[in-house]
């Protein structure tokens, strides 16, 4: 991971300043480095050992940094890792276009793998996490999107590069299809169980521990996993309550929501809907050869139930 640190400071070199800043501004606050760190143990778990897994490492890093800048915009979010996001900061527009430059420097190192195979993963995995933000845009204040509509929007936008991280692992160790598509099912499961707990976290977390602030997806009219299962278990007066949140995308009723999100127990309907995925990426990842990157992978499953940021 560090060496992946590494590639990443030195793929920032711009010769015009500002994109320098505002990607170092945003690369350099943190962020947990999940994608890269899942491509890495795919390698590891089935021995492929060259430099060129630190180079794809930093691509998918670039590639998450580059939705991160624009989510910010369009989310109109003011937080996160923990500092004043970047649109906050340096303004929209300074945002749109470093994440431009950041997924176009991603795509200049992807050449550098000279594989067909990975160009077509990862430029298909970025394809469709534009496709799941556009998709979530125009989601936007339906208060009747149901469970299925929701899953179809984070399978893009959050599971796709998870996945996409995995399989390409798979694909520098030349791994064999059943073994390369074992690490792209735990990617997709474990990225789908990422954003459902991520949504809950939304009405359930602490916004120091997270980095960012709670109750965004409410404010933006989001109708994710926690809001639509408490609709589905409330009374008609509460359903009544939350549909009038989710079409005004208003947080003047954030605690009621919030109350009945809790008597509902819709935050463990979301977190066992998760685990469920969890429990699909550790059988995933108990198809690839056991040693210490797989149980590194089952450990990672398990885990994400409990993480608070
Ligand atoms: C944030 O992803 C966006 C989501 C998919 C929820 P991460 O939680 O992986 O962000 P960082 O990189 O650790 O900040
Ligand atoms: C994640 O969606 C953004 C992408 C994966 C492109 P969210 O909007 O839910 O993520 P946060 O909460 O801003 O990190
Ligand atoms: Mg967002
Ligand atoms: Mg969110």
């Amino acid at each position: 991971m560090r060496e992946v640190d590494r590639v990443i400071a030195e793929k920032l070199d711009s010769g015009v300043p500002l994109v320098g800043q505002v990607a170092r501004y945003i690369i350099s606050a943190g962020g947990k480095r999940l994608r890269p760190a899942l491509l890495l143990l795919a390698c590891g778990a089935l021995g492929y050992r060259g430099e060129q897994r630190y180079n794809l490492a930093a691509v998918v890093e670039f590639i998450h940094t580059a939705t991160l800048l624009h989510d910010d915009v369009v989310d109109d979010s003011t937080l996160r890792r923990g500092n004043a996001t970047a649109n906050e900061t340096y303004g929209n527009p300074a945002s749109v276009l470093v994440g431009d430059f950041l997924y176009s420097r991603a795509f200049q190192m992807m050449v550098d793998a000279q594989s067909m195979r990975i160009m077509q993963v990862l430029a298909d995995a970025t394809n469709v996490i534009a496709e799941g933000e556009v998709q979530q845009l125009m989601n936007m204040h339906n208060a009747d999107l149901d469970e299925a509509g929701y899953l179809q929007v984070i399978r893009s936008k959050t599971a796709k590069l998870f996945e996409a991280s995995a399989r390409c692992g798979a694909i520098l160790a030349g791994a064999e299809t059943p073994l390369e598509d074992a690490c792209a099912e735990y990617g997709q499961a474990l990225g789908t169980a990422f954003q459902v707990i991520d949504d809950v976290l939304d009405y359930a977390g602490d916004a120091t521990v997270m980095g960012k602030s709670l109750g965004d997806d409410l404010r933006e009219g989001k109708a994710t996993l926690p809001l639509i299962a408490a609709m589905q278990r409330g009374t008609d007066p509460e359903r009544k309550l939350i549909r009038d949140a989710i079409e005004h995308g208003s947080v003047a009723e954030l605690d009621q929501v919030i109350a009945i999100v809790r008597r509902t127990g819709a935050l463990d309907v979301s977190r066992q809907a998760a685990a469920r995925e969890a429990e699909r990426a550790v059988a995933a990842a108990q198809r690839l050869p056991a040693g210490p990157h797989a149980a590194s992978l089952i450990q990672l499953a398990s885990q994400l139930l409990a993480r608070q940021s």
